[in-house]
């Protein structure tokens, strides 16, 4: 697979099969995707990585509290600005649209809107779950490497015919990843990732998201034609 195809071929997977990845696999994506660029070479990312049992104790310990989402335990730091203005407003909520519409869930349907969104922490059914975590030191561009780290991460395990799915929603249970994965305090959670072999039959993951024209975010000054 070359980049443009791992590109092309990336999205947000919400259905994986049970097949369980070897370390090794896993271990490969971790360190290759260290070539990501970092302001420095700082390197921020920090990587926990849980497979098997691991993974099953921690969804064990949040599968009789799902009656307290979506707040849960707060978060560490808020994922979205509030309030959201547009046109991001627009696109997280047109997004959440084709997501439940996938699935058959209507608007209104809030319990059900919930149970899927409960699937988070269950990694979606993936076999590994990667969390990302960065020190409370660092600034906005430590931040922005790790996003680099973690779509490299992403891409990278394409090249393994495997998919992805980025969790923030892992941050609003922060006090207890933090206490499973014995964070040390200098840490915290930007991100979960769910990391496995995709269920390409799931209607949760027969569509794509759309994104904007390219004029519309970007613009080409001073080239030949
Ligand atoms: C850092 C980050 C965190 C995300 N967190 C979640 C999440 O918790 N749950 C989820 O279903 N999708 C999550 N997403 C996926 C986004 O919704 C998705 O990237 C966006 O809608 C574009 O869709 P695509 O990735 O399929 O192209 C996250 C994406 C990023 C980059």
């Amino acid at each position: 697979m070359d980049v443009f195809e791992a590109v092309a071929s990336r999205y947000s997977c919400r259905a994986f099969l049970p097949t369980p990845l070897p370390e090794a696999t896993v271990r490969d994506i971790v360190e290759r995707a260290a070539r990501a660029p970092s302001a420095g070479n700082m390197q921020p990312w920090r990587i926990y990585a849980v497979a098997g049992e691991r993974a099953d104790a921690l969804k064990a310990q949040l599968a009789p509290r799902m009656n307290e989402l979506p707040k849960a335990e707060g978060g560490d730091y808020p994922v979205f600005p509030h309030p959201l203005e547009e046109p991001f407003r627009t696109r997280r909520f047109d997004v959440g649209e084709r997501l439940y519409q996938s699935i058959g869930v209507p608007r209104e349907d809030k319990p059900a809107r919930y149970r899927q969104y409960s699937r988070n922490f269950e990694f979606f059914g993936a076999p590994v779950g990667l969390f990302f975590a960065v020190d409370r030191t660092h600034g906005a561009a430590q931040w922005a490497d790790l996003g680099g780290y973690l779509q490299t991460v992403a891409l990278l395990a394409r090249g393994h015919g495997l998919h992805t799915c980025p969790q923030q929603a892992w941050v609003s249970w922060h006090k207890t990843v933090r206490a499973f994965l014995s964070l040390p305090d200098n840490l915290m959670i930007y991100s979960g990732m769910a990391l496995g072999h995709a269920d390409t039959a799931a209607p949760i993951n027969s569509w794509r998201a759309p994104r904007v024209p390219l004029d519309d975010y970007a613009s080409f000054d001073g080239f030949t034609r």
